[in-house]
């Protein structure tokens, strides 16, 4: 676990809990999911990238059985952190997605979950200097790997950058481990050289941490080439209000 890895974790879970609010917006497709029998609270799933844990808390606090992933050992390391007093079904493995065929059976899974816009980092998370120029085939391997251990018929969401989303920057001043604290988070989408560049800086009076994350645009389009019909036989784009990025429902 590199200095980076852990920065990159403490930022995001701010980011994530105390700016985007995403539990939120996970209980609306929760309900989405379930309303429409997409979803059965039966369905054995898994987060295949739980980060601090929004929707995996929300599913375990339900009764589901879901299992966790993630491929960075400090965001499961905060995850541990936030749990209290929920029960993992199984201890979250530390894989990358293209590994997951490793550990997991094929055709194992009711249900996946990729979610709060993380396929596209698939390459790039925490990496001081990414290849984005791999990014495209590491995308791919990595969708392989999460469609081989999801059953025929079984779904998969998953979630992209709005292809109208504005970039822009924020300030704001919260409180962080009993601190007040100046937040900064920027967003920059270039279409044309099809990188996302999302930057979040931290301080107080005598310190500032600032980094800096790449990731590899993708349209939907693309993305359903990517899926349909090697992996998947079905790509629908889900309508459910989510304020940041367009989601997605495959089915195998
Ligand atoms: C933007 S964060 C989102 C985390 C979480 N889903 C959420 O919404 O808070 C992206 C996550 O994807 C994970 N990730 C990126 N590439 C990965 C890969 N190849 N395999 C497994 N996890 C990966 C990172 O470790 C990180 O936790």
């Amino acid at each position: 676990m590199n200095e980076l890895e852990t920065q990159i974790a403490r930022l995001w879970e701010i980011t994530e809990t105390q700016i985007l609010q995403r539990e939120r917006f996970y209980g609306n497709l929760l309900a989405f999911l379930e309303g429409s029998e997409f979803y059965t609270g039966e369905d054995v799933s898994l987060c295949t990238c739980t980060g601090p844990g929004d929707l995996y808390r929300l599913l375990l606090g339900k009764g589901d059985k879901v299992y966790g992933n993630d491929g960075s050992r400090a965001m499961l390391k905060i995850l541990e952190k936030r749990m209290k007093t929920l029960q993992h079904w199984e201890k979250p493995t530390n894989l990358r997605w293209q590994d997951l065929p490793k550990h997991y059976p094929s055709s194992h899974f009711d249900f996946e979950w990729t979610e709060g816009n993380s396929l596209i980092y698939t390459n790039s998370w925490a990496q001081r200097h990414p290849d984005l120029s791999k990014a495209r085939a590491e995308i791919e391997k990595s969708i392989a790997g999460i469609a081989a251990v999801l059953k025929k018929g079984g779904r998969w969401y998953v979630d992209l950058p709005k292809e109208t989303e504005i970039s822009g920057s924020h300030r704001i001043r919260l409180n962080a481990e009993n601190r007040e604290i100046d937040f900064m988070y920027s967003l920059l989408n270039d279409w044309d050289q099809k990188v996302r560049t999302f930057v979040m800086e931290e301080s107080y009076p005598g310190y500032k941490l600032r980094v800096t994350q790449k990731a590899f645009l993708i349209t939907g389009e693309e993305l359903r080439k990517m899926c349909v019909p090697i992996h998947f036989s079905k790509i629908e784009k889900l309508e459910v209000g989510d304020p940041h990025y367009q989601g997605y429902l495959l089915t195998k």
